[in-house]
């Protein structure tokens, strides 16, 4: 693995070490998630799609929600991100239950009523997809009563002590991309429920999810921190001051004597928050390609019966 506490890089990285991000930030992430999909209660023995399933850390926790009878599907559309998906499922010894597919949420390789659940993590929801598109596709290879859910990165604390150079860091491009691309407000990931309704999901909900760390911290924990400072915030020099830059570099950056991590005092938390539907009974009869073919054939035999009258 990359050194992570000798890396001053705040470039946009290369697959590779972007994946060894994510699987060092997983250790941060995953109480939290597994919190959020206890939460699900996805039915033992249920088979599900994980979409946008990256390098596959959560499809283990869904695996595990529906036990050895269950079935999971991970979807990316990145191959390199899938090849680590498959190893970490190899030597977690849950190959039979995990099952992945390269493909692209927005126009899923599957057919309607395919599986019982959907969930997608830190994938849908944020630009540059189109979130109601990307709801309804959901929706459409979910049985109907089954659920489809998003969560998503939603907030942050990670500076305590430095809000303004956190506010200064969280208005830059990097910083915000996550969340919107300047269009209408409506396509802010917490306007989901609206996607939810839109999208003729029955008793759209949210809940959040709260992590947090604080010192002293594991090496696991610390590592886990450093991964998520760079996926945050790469990149942000040239729109700081150069006030701010200078801040950045003293309490962000693992080589400094005031990196922030070491403070004794340490503490930050996030958040996730799930949004949640259930697909109503004849989703699919309303988005099926062979409804209005039916329709048709209805028609002429209607034609028919009354021409024969
Ligand atoms: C921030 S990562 C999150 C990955 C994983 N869900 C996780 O939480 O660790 C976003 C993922 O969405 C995938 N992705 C982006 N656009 C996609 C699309 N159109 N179809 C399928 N996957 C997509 C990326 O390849 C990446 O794996």
């Amino acid at each position: 693995m990359e050194n992570e506490e000798n890396s001053t890089s705040s470039e946009a990285p290369d697959t590779d070490t972007y994946i060894q991000r994510l699987m060092v930030f997983n250790t941060l992430r995953e109480p939290t998630l597994r919190s959020a999909i206890q939460a699900l209660q996805l039915p033992s023995g249920s088979r599900g799609l994980d979409a946008g399933c990256g390098i596959g850390s959560h499809t283990l926790l869904l695996a595990e929600a529906v036990g050895p009878a269950g079935h999971v599907t991970g979807l990316d559309l990145s191959p390199e991100f899938l090849v680590y998906a498959k190893e970490i499922v190899e030597k977690a010894g849950l190959s039979e239950q995990i099952s992945f597919q390269e493909g692209d949420v927005n126009k899923l390789p599957f057919d309607n009523d395919t599986f019982d659940w959907v969930l997608s993590v830190d994938c849908v929801g944020y630009a540059p997809l189109e979130s109601l598109p990307l709801v309804k596709e959901l929706a459409r290879v979910v049985k109907p009563g089954g659920s489809v859910a998003i969560i998503a990165w939603s907030s942050e604390k990670l500076l305590p002590g430095y809000p303004l150079l956190e506010a200064h860091l969280n208005a830059t491009f990097s910083g915000i991309a996550p969340f919107t691309e300047g269009k209408s407000p409506e396509l802010h990931l917490l306007r989901a429920l609206g996607w939810f309704r839109d999208a003729g999901l029955e008793e759209p909900t949210v809940r959040t999810f709260a992590g947090d760390a604080y010192a002293p911290l594991t090496d696991d924990l610390r590592s886990a921190l450093i991964a998520l400072f760079q996926m945050r915030w790469p990149g942000v020099e040239s729109e700081l001051t150069q006030e701010d830059w200078a801040e950045y570099r003293r309490l962000c950056l693992p080589e400094s004597p005031d990196f922030i991590l070491s403070h004794p005092d340490y503490y930050a938390f996030f958040t996730y928050s799930m949004f949640h539907g259930k697909v109503a009974r004849g989703y699919g009869s309303r988005t099926h390609p062979i409804s209005p073919l039916l329709r048709r054939i209805g028609q002429h035999l209607l034609l028919l019966f009354c021409m024969s009258v």
